[in-house]
Protein backbone atom coordinates (compact mmCIF):
# COMPACT_ATOMS: atom_id res chain seq x y z
CA UNK A 1 0.00 0.00 0.00
CA UNK A 2 2.59 2.59 1.10
CA UNK A 3 4.67 1.71 -1.96
CA UNK A 4 1.80 2.46 -4.33
CA UNK A 5 1.11 5.75 -2.52
CA UNK A 6 4.70 6.87 -3.06
CA UNK A 7 4.45 5.96 -6.76
CA UNK A 8 1.14 7.78 -7.11
CA UNK A 9 2.49 10.89 -5.44
CA UNK A 10 5.54 10.86 -7.68
CA UNK A 11 3.43 10.44 -10.81
CA UNK A 12 1.04 13.21 -9.74
CA UNK A 13 3.84 15.66 -8.97
CA UNK A 14 5.55 14.87 -12.24
CA UNK A 15 2.39 15.51 -14.28
CA UNK A 16 1.79 18.65 -12.33
CA UNK A 17 5.25 19.93 -13.07
CA UNK A 18 4.72 19.25 -16.78
CA UNK A 19 1.33 20.97 -17.00
CA UNK A 20 1.97 24.31 -18.66
CA UNK A 21 -1.60 25.60 -18.80
CA UNK A 22 -4.51 25.98 -16.44
CA UNK A 23 -6.46 23.42 -18.48
CA UNK A 24 -3.74 20.79 -18.27
CA UNK A 25 -3.43 21.45 -14.55
CA UNK A 26 -7.17 21.14 -13.94
CA UNK A 27 -7.26 17.90 -15.93
CA UNK A 28 -4.38 16.41 -13.92
CA UNK A 29 -6.04 17.54 -10.71
CA UNK A 30 -9.30 15.86 -11.73
CA UNK A 31 -7.45 12.68 -12.56
CA UNK A 32 -5.86 12.46 -9.08
CA UNK A 33 -8.17 14.40 -6.78
CA UNK A 34 -11.54 14.32 -8.58
CA UNK A 35 -14.57 12.41 -7.36
CA UNK A 36 -13.66 9.45 -9.58
CA UNK A 37 -9.91 10.07 -9.38
CA UNK A 38 -7.03 7.96 -8.13
CA UNK A 39 -7.16 9.17 -4.51
CA UNK A 40 -10.93 8.62 -4.32
CA UNK A 41 -10.29 5.08 -5.65
CA UNK A 42 -7.77 4.45 -2.86
CA UNK A 43 -10.18 5.68 -0.20
CA UNK A 44 -12.88 3.35 -1.57
CA UNK A 45 -10.40 0.45 -1.39
CA UNK A 46 -10.09 1.02 2.40
CA UNK A 47 -13.27 -1.01 2.95
CA UNK A 48 -11.48 -4.15 1.88
CA UNK A 49 -8.87 -3.76 4.65
CA UNK A 50 -8.96 -5.08 8.19
CA UNK A 51 -9.86 -2.44 10.84
CA UNK A 52 -6.23 -2.38 12.07
CA UNK A 53 -4.82 -1.75 8.63
CA UNK A 54 -7.58 0.68 7.74
CA UNK A 55 -6.58 3.34 10.32
CA UNK A 56 -2.96 3.68 9.20
CA UNK A 57 -3.81 3.48 5.51
CA UNK A 58 -6.61 6.04 5.88
CA UNK A 59 -4.28 8.52 7.54
CA UNK A 60 -1.63 7.95 4.88
CA UNK A 61 -4.12 8.48 2.03
CA UNK A 62 -5.61 11.59 3.64
CA UNK A 63 -2.22 13.16 4.20
CA UNK A 64 -1.28 12.36 0.58
CA UNK A 65 -4.53 14.01 -0.49
CA UNK A 66 -3.71 17.12 1.50
CA UNK A 67 -0.20 17.35 0.04
CA UNK A 68 -1.43 16.91 -3.48
CA UNK A 69 -4.15 19.56 -3.02
CA UNK A 70 -1.55 21.98 -1.72
CA UNK A 71 0.80 21.16 -4.58
CA UNK A 72 -1.94 21.76 -7.16
CA UNK A 73 -2.99 25.02 -5.51
CA UNK A 74 0.60 26.21 -5.50
CA UNK A 75 1.10 25.23 -9.14
CA UNK A 76 -2.03 27.12 -10.07
CA UNK A 77 -0.84 30.18 -8.21
CA UNK A 78 2.56 29.98 -9.90
CA UNK A 79 0.89 29.73 -13.28
CA UNK A 80 -1.24 32.80 -12.52
CA UNK A 81 1.87 34.62 -11.39
CA UNK A 82 3.70 33.68 -14.61
CA UNK A 83 0.76 34.83 -16.77
CA UNK A 84 0.64 38.15 -14.99
CA UNK A 85 4.37 38.70 -15.39
CA UNK A 86 4.16 37.82 -19.07
CA UNK A 87 1.30 40.25 -19.58
CA UNK A 88 3.17 43.07 -17.85
CA UNK A 89 6.29 42.28 -19.83
CA UNK A 90 4.53 42.16 -23.21
CA UNK A 91 2.58 45.37 -22.63
CA UNK A 92 5.52 47.31 -21.34
CA UNK A 93 6.02 50.78 -22.83
CA UNK A 94 9.45 52.32 -22.97
CA UNK A 95 8.63 55.88 -22.04
CA UNK A 96 12.18 56.97 -22.85
CA UNK A 97 11.79 56.17 -26.59
CA UNK A 98 11.51 59.26 -28.76
CA UNK A 99 7.92 59.87 -29.95
CA UNK A 100 6.81 59.41 -33.53
CA UNK A 101 6.75 62.89 -35.07
CA UNK A 102 3.60 63.74 -36.98
CA UNK A 103 4.35 66.16 -39.81
CA UNK A 104 1.50 68.66 -39.71
CA UNK A 105 0.27 69.98 -43.04
CA UNK A 106 0.50 73.70 -43.62
CA UNK A 107 -0.86 76.31 -45.96
CA UNK A 108 1.00 77.06 -49.18
CA UNK A 109 2.91 80.38 -49.01
CA UNK A 110 0.63 81.79 -51.75
CA UNK A 111 -2.44 80.87 -49.66
CA UNK A 112 -0.84 82.37 -46.54
CA UNK A 113 -0.24 85.68 -48.33
CA UNK A 114 -3.73 85.60 -49.84
CA UNK A 115 -5.25 85.15 -46.37
CA UNK A 116 -3.14 88.00 -45.00
CA UNK A 117 -4.27 90.33 -47.81
CA UNK A 118 -7.91 89.29 -47.33
CA UNK A 119 -7.66 89.97 -43.58
CA UNK A 120 -6.44 93.52 -44.22
CA UNK A 121 -9.24 94.35 -46.65
CA UNK A 122 -11.93 92.65 -44.55
CA UNK A 123 -10.77 94.81 -41.61
CA UNK A 124 -11.47 97.99 -43.60
CA UNK A 125 -14.93 96.99 -44.81
CA UNK A 126 -14.32 95.15 -48.09
CA UNK A 127 -16.02 91.87 -48.89
CA UNK A 128 -14.82 88.98 -51.05
CA UNK A 129 -16.27 88.00 -54.44
CA UNK A 130 -15.35 85.37 -57.00
CA UNK A 131 -15.82 84.87 -60.72
CA UNK A 132 -15.32 82.08 -63.27
CA UNK A 133 -11.87 81.08 -64.54
CA UNK A 134 -13.29 80.24 -67.98
CA UNK A 135 -14.51 83.62 -69.08
CA UNK A 136 -16.25 85.31 -71.99
CA UNK A 137 -14.47 87.83 -74.17
CA UNK A 138 -17.11 90.34 -73.08
CA UNK A 139 -16.06 90.24 -69.40
CA UNK A 140 -12.34 89.64 -69.86
CA UNK A 141 -11.89 92.43 -72.47
CA UNK A 142 -14.91 94.09 -74.04
CA UNK A 143 -16.65 95.56 -70.97
CA UNK A 144 -13.23 96.52 -69.56
CA UNK A 145 -12.74 98.93 -72.47
CA UNK A 146 -10.10 96.90 -74.32
CA UNK A 147 -10.16 97.98 -77.97
CA UNK A 148 -10.67 95.14 -80.48
CA UNK A 149 -7.04 95.32 -81.66
CA UNK A 150 -5.44 95.53 -78.19
CA UNK A 151 -2.31 93.33 -78.03
CA UNK A 152 -3.53 91.60 -74.83
CA UNK A 153 -6.25 89.99 -76.94
CA UNK A 154 -3.60 88.36 -79.08
CA UNK A 155 -3.29 84.55 -79.33
CA UNK A 156 0.25 85.14 -78.02
CA UNK A 157 -0.99 86.07 -74.58
CA UNK A 158 -4.37 84.42 -74.09
CA UNK A 159 -5.47 80.78 -73.88
CA UNK A 160 -8.57 80.68 -76.06
CA UNK A 161 -11.24 78.00 -75.82
CA UNK A 162 -13.08 79.49 -78.80
CA UNK A 163 -13.25 82.94 -80.31
CA UNK A 164 -15.57 84.16 -77.53
CA UNK A 165 -14.42 81.92 -74.65
CA UNK A 166 -11.01 81.95 -72.93
CA UNK A 167 -9.20 81.34 -69.67
CA UNK A 168 -9.32 84.69 -67.92
CA UNK A 169 -6.06 86.58 -68.19
CA UNK A 170 -6.72 88.69 -65.10
CA UNK A 171 -9.22 89.08 -62.22
CA UNK A 172 -10.54 92.41 -63.53
CA UNK A 173 -13.63 90.76 -65.17
CA UNK A 174 -14.95 90.14 -61.63
CA UNK A 175 -15.38 93.94 -61.38
CA UNK A 176 -17.90 93.77 -64.22
CA UNK A 177 -19.73 90.72 -62.86
CA UNK A 178 -20.08 92.23 -59.37
CA UNK A 179 -21.12 95.66 -60.65
CA UNK A 180 -23.74 94.04 -62.93
CA UNK A 181 -25.19 92.09 -60.01
CA UNK A 182 -25.09 94.80 -57.34
CA UNK A 183 -25.45 98.54 -56.88
CA UNK A 184 -23.06 100.99 -55.16
CA UNK A 185 -21.76 101.47 -52.57
CA UNK A 186 -19.35 98.63 -53.34
CA UNK A 187 -16.12 97.68 -51.59
CA UNK A 188 -14.99 94.34 -52.94
CA UNK A 189 -11.86 92.25 -53.39
CA UNK A 190 -11.77 89.32 -55.81
CA UNK A 191 -8.92 86.82 -55.51
CA UNK A 192 -8.46 84.08 -58.08
CA UNK A 193 -6.46 82.06 -60.56
CA UNK A 194 -5.55 83.58 -63.92
CA UNK A 195 -3.84 82.20 -67.05
CA UNK A 196 -1.42 83.56 -69.60
CA UNK A 197 0.75 82.05 -72.30
CA UNK A 198 3.99 82.87 -70.53
CA UNK A 199 6.62 80.75 -68.79
CA UNK A 200 10.07 81.66 -67.39
CA UNK A 201 11.71 82.43 -64.00
CA UNK A 202 9.30 85.27 -63.31
CA UNK A 203 6.23 84.10 -65.29
CA UNK A 204 3.99 81.07 -64.94
CA UNK A 205 1.11 80.13 -67.28
CA UNK A 206 -1.10 79.87 -64.17
CA UNK A 207 -0.84 82.34 -61.31
CA UNK A 208 -2.99 84.28 -58.87
CA UNK A 209 -4.21 87.83 -58.62
CA UNK A 210 -6.29 89.90 -56.28
CA UNK A 211 -8.53 92.52 -57.77
CA UNK A 212 -10.09 95.20 -55.63
CA UNK A 213 -12.46 98.07 -56.25
CA UNK A 214 -14.59 100.62 -54.52
CA UNK A 215 -17.53 102.43 -56.14
CA UNK A 216 -19.75 105.09 -54.59
CA UNK A 217 -20.68 108.73 -54.98
CA UNK A 218 -17.65 111.06 -54.75
CA UNK A 219 -14.90 108.46 -54.71
CA UNK A 220 -11.70 110.24 -55.77
CA UNK A 221 -8.02 109.53 -56.31
CA UNK A 222 -7.49 110.58 -52.68
CA UNK A 223 -9.47 107.51 -51.54
CA UNK A 224 -7.45 105.32 -53.89
CA UNK A 225 -4.17 106.63 -52.45
CA UNK A 226 -5.38 106.34 -48.86
CA UNK A 227 -6.70 102.77 -49.14
CA UNK A 228 -3.69 101.45 -51.05
CA UNK A 229 -1.18 103.20 -48.79
CA UNK A 230 -2.84 101.79 -45.67
CA UNK A 231 -2.95 98.35 -47.28
CA UNK A 232 0.71 98.34 -48.35
CA UNK A 233 1.90 99.64 -44.98
CA UNK A 234 -0.02 96.88 -43.21
CA UNK A 235 1.38 94.25 -45.54
CA UNK A 236 5.02 95.38 -45.81
CA UNK A 237 5.48 97.86 -42.94
CA UNK A 238 5.98 101.60 -43.34
CA UNK A 239 8.61 101.32 -46.07
CA UNK A 240 7.45 104.09 -48.38
CA UNK A 241 4.94 104.05 -51.24
CA UNK A 242 4.88 105.95 -54.54
CA UNK A 243 2.34 106.31 -57.35
CA UNK A 244 3.49 106.57 -60.98
CA UNK A 245 1.22 107.41 -63.90
CA UNK A 246 0.54 104.40 -66.10
CA UNK A 247 -1.98 103.07 -68.59
CA UNK A 248 -4.61 100.33 -68.35
CA UNK A 249 -7.65 100.43 -70.68
CA UNK A 250 -10.18 100.12 -67.83
CA UNK A 251 -8.94 103.05 -65.69
CA UNK A 252 -8.36 106.75 -66.22
CA UNK A 253 -6.12 108.02 -64.83
CA UNK A 254 -4.10 104.87 -64.27
CA UNK A 255 -1.18 104.32 -61.94
CA UNK A 256 1.45 101.84 -60.98
CA UNK A 257 2.17 101.66 -57.27
CA UNK A 258 5.65 100.90 -55.93
CA UNK A 259 7.01 100.23 -52.46
CA UNK A 260 10.55 100.85 -51.26
CA UNK A 261 12.60 97.75 -52.09
CA UNK A 262 12.21 95.29 -49.20
CA UNK A 263 15.62 93.75 -49.94
CA UNK A 264 17.88 96.85 -49.98
CA UNK A 265 15.56 99.44 -48.35
CA UNK A 266 16.06 101.71 -51.37
CA UNK A 267 19.83 101.54 -51.79
CA UNK A 268 19.47 99.68 -55.10
CA UNK A 269 19.99 95.94 -55.60
CA UNK A 270 19.45 93.07 -58.05
CA UNK A 271 15.80 92.56 -56.99
CA UNK A 272 14.79 96.20 -57.64
CA UNK A 273 17.21 96.42 -60.60
CA UNK A 274 19.06 99.25 -58.90
CA UNK A 275 16.00 101.54 -58.71
CA UNK A 276 15.29 101.16 -54.96
CA UNK A 277 11.58 100.58 -55.76
CA UNK A 278 9.40 97.53 -56.38
CA UNK A 279 6.27 97.61 -58.48
CA UNK A 280 3.43 95.97 -56.55
CA UNK A 281 0.09 97.11 -57.95
CA UNK A 282 -1.77 98.42 -60.95
CA UNK A 283 -4.54 100.85 -60.08
CA UNK A 284 -6.63 103.74 -61.26
CA UNK A 285 -10.00 105.48 -61.36
CA UNK A 286 -12.56 103.22 -63.06
CA UNK A 287 -12.99 104.38 -66.67
CA UNK A 288 -16.38 106.02 -67.46
CA UNK A 289 -16.83 103.49 -70.32
CA UNK A 290 -16.56 100.64 -67.79
CA UNK A 291 -19.19 102.26 -65.54
CA UNK A 292 -21.44 102.74 -68.57
CA UNK A 293 -21.07 99.08 -69.57
CA UNK A 294 -22.67 98.08 -66.24
CA UNK A 295 -25.31 100.84 -66.52
CA UNK A 296 -23.85 103.03 -63.79
CA UNK A 297 -24.09 106.75 -64.54
CA UNK A 298 -20.48 108.10 -64.49
CA UNK A 299 -21.91 111.52 -63.53
CA UNK A 300 -23.36 109.97 -60.37
CA UNK A 301 -20.85 107.30 -59.43
CA UNK A 302 -17.08 107.01 -59.46
CA UNK A 303 -14.67 104.43 -58.18
CA UNK A 304 -11.16 103.12 -58.12
CA UNK A 305 -9.79 99.68 -58.91
CA UNK A 306 -6.52 97.88 -58.35
CA UNK A 307 -4.96 94.53 -59.12
CA UNK A 308 -1.87 92.66 -57.99
CA UNK A 309 -0.10 89.33 -58.43
CA UNK A 310 -0.09 87.20 -55.30
CA UNK A 311 2.99 85.12 -56.20
CA UNK A 312 5.06 88.27 -56.64
CA UNK A 313 4.02 89.50 -53.19
CA UNK A 314 4.76 86.09 -51.64
CA UNK A 315 8.22 86.13 -53.26
CA UNK A 316 8.99 89.59 -51.88
CA UNK A 317 7.62 88.84 -48.40
CA UNK A 318 9.46 85.53 -48.05
CA UNK A 319 12.58 86.37 -50.09
CA UNK A 320 11.94 83.67 -52.73
CA UNK A 321 14.03 84.27 -55.85
CA UNK A 322 12.46 81.80 -58.32
CA UNK A 323 8.72 81.82 -59.05
CA UNK A 324 8.80 78.17 -60.11
CA UNK A 325 9.54 77.05 -56.53
CA UNK A 326 5.96 78.04 -55.70
CA UNK A 327 4.53 75.47 -58.14
CA UNK A 328 6.88 72.49 -57.77
CA UNK A 329 5.39 71.24 -54.47
CA UNK A 330 8.80 70.23 -53.14
CA UNK A 331 8.26 69.55 -49.41
CA UNK A 332 11.80 70.68 -48.56
CA UNK A 333 10.74 74.11 -49.84
CA UNK A 334 7.16 74.15 -48.53
CA UNK A 335 8.16 73.05 -44.99
CA UNK A 336 9.99 76.35 -44.53
CA UNK A 337 6.78 78.38 -44.32
N1 LIG B 1 -5.69 93.57 -64.61
C1 LIG B 1 -4.35 94.12 -64.59
C2 LIG B 1 -3.35 93.05 -64.95
O1 LIG B 1 -3.70 91.94 -65.03
C3 LIG B 1 -4.02 94.63 -63.22
C4 LIG B 1 -4.76 95.88 -62.90
C5 LIG B 1 -4.23 97.13 -63.24
C6 LIG B 1 -5.98 95.81 -62.28
C7 LIG B 1 -4.90 98.30 -62.94
C8 LIG B 1 -6.69 96.98 -61.97
C9 LIG B 1 -6.12 98.23 -62.31
O2 LIG B 1 -7.87 96.96 -61.39
O3 LIG B 1 -6.80 99.36 -62.00
O4 LIG B 1 -2.22 93.35 -65.16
Amino acid sequence: MSGSLVGLERDALEELSKASSRDALQQARARYLGRKGEVAGLLKGLGALSPEERKGAGEAINSLKTRLEEAFDRALEELDEKDKKHKIESERIDVTLPGRYLHPGRLHPVTQVLHEIEEIFLSIGFDVAEGPEVELDYYNFEALNFPKDHPARDMQDTFFVSEEVMLRTHTSPVQIRVMEARRPPLRVIAPGTVYRRDSDITHSPMFHQIEGFMVDRNVTFAELKAVLTIFLEKLFGKTGVRFRPSFFPFVEPGAEVDIRCVMCCGAGCRVCKGTGWLEILGAGMIHPNVLRSVKYDPEEYSGFAFGMGIERIAMLKFGIDDLRLLFENDLRFLKQF
